[in-house]
């Protein structure tokens, strides 16, 4: 073999790593040029879905501590995929909470790390923890539906949760366990800056806006989190169990809400 062949096997195995280290913080998809700009959509969504103005929002009385990760990624601060891998680096094989005893793998996130838009679930379920990817089962699907009623895909957007690993049972985390992983979600909001987020139900509600409300109550209103208007909606997992025209027709509205929030630009 030629040294340029050698070279290129060897550029070849290295470009296969850094995709599958990619793959590991949640880049599914590669764009062929730069990122894009935060807010900036993959494609050209459908007609704006038509809807009532967004509420102001509402003030909120938590903010979290920020997550100390110094700025250190080869590509600084303002490098979200640079920034993921930092984040997916410190937490490592973590045993902070209970939760590692009976996860099978720590699911981080998924999708564009230059997202405009990003959602919030609770935690990882059995698929989730199967498969090492947030939102892939049933409530997944949903989510996938829910996504695409606003003119984005997947792909578009990126997908956390308030904690890592699978609570046994599929129960809530417990607030010892929100508040152990949580730093490391507010690391990943930091890292993609989106500029609108919904929060899926109770526990990311509670864990972004530090609210004590019942999600029925908050739903549909506006919050911030560290300045990112957040848009608590119901878990799609409840919309599967609940799933009545009204609560259909009130996750349709929150959603049209966060999309007109994001087209509003910067
Ligand atoms: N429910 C969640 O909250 N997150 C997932 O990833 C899957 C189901």
């Amino acid at each position: 073999m030629s040294s340029c062949g050698r070279g290129d096997a060897a550029t070849r195995r290295a470009l296969a790593e850094w995709v599958a280290y990619l793959r590991e913080i949640g880049v599914r998809d590669l764009a062929a040029a730069a990122p894009r700009p935060v807010g900036e959509r993959a494609a050209p969504a459908p007609a704006r879905p038509s809807a009532p103005p967004a509420k102001e929002p509402a003030r909120r009385a938590s903010r979290p501590e920020l997550f100390s990760l110094a700025d250190s990624a080869s590509g600084g601060p303002s490098d979200p995929v640079a920034r993921l891998r930092e984040i997916r680096e410190e937490i490592g094989d973590c045993r902070r909470c209970r939760l590692h005893e009976r996860r099978t793998q720590i699911v981080f996130g998924v999708g564009n790390p230059s997202a405009g838009l990003m959602f919030v679930g609770e935690g990882p379920g059995a698929e989730e923890d199967a498969r090492g990817e947030p939102f892939v089962g049933r409530a997944g699907k949903k989510l996938d539906e829910m996504i695409r009623s606003v003119g984005l895909e997947r792909g578009d957007v990126y997908i956390a949760n308030v904690v890592k690993c699978r609570p046994p049972d599929n129960r809530t985390p417990e607030a010892d366990e929100a508040s152990t992983c949580s730093p490391f979600l507010f690391a990943q909001i930091e890292a993609i800056r989106p500029r609108v987020i919904v929060a899926l139900g109770a526990p990311a509600a509670k864990t972004l806006l530090g609210s004590r409300l019942g999600i029925t109550q908050i739903r549909g209103t506006w919050g911030s989190f560290r300045g990112i208007p957040v848009m608590p909606t119901f878990h799609p997992a409840y919309l599967l169990r609940a799933y009545t025209q009204e609560n259909r027709r009130k996750v349709w509205e929150d959603l049209k809400a966060a999309r007109l929030k994001l087209d509003e630009g910067p």
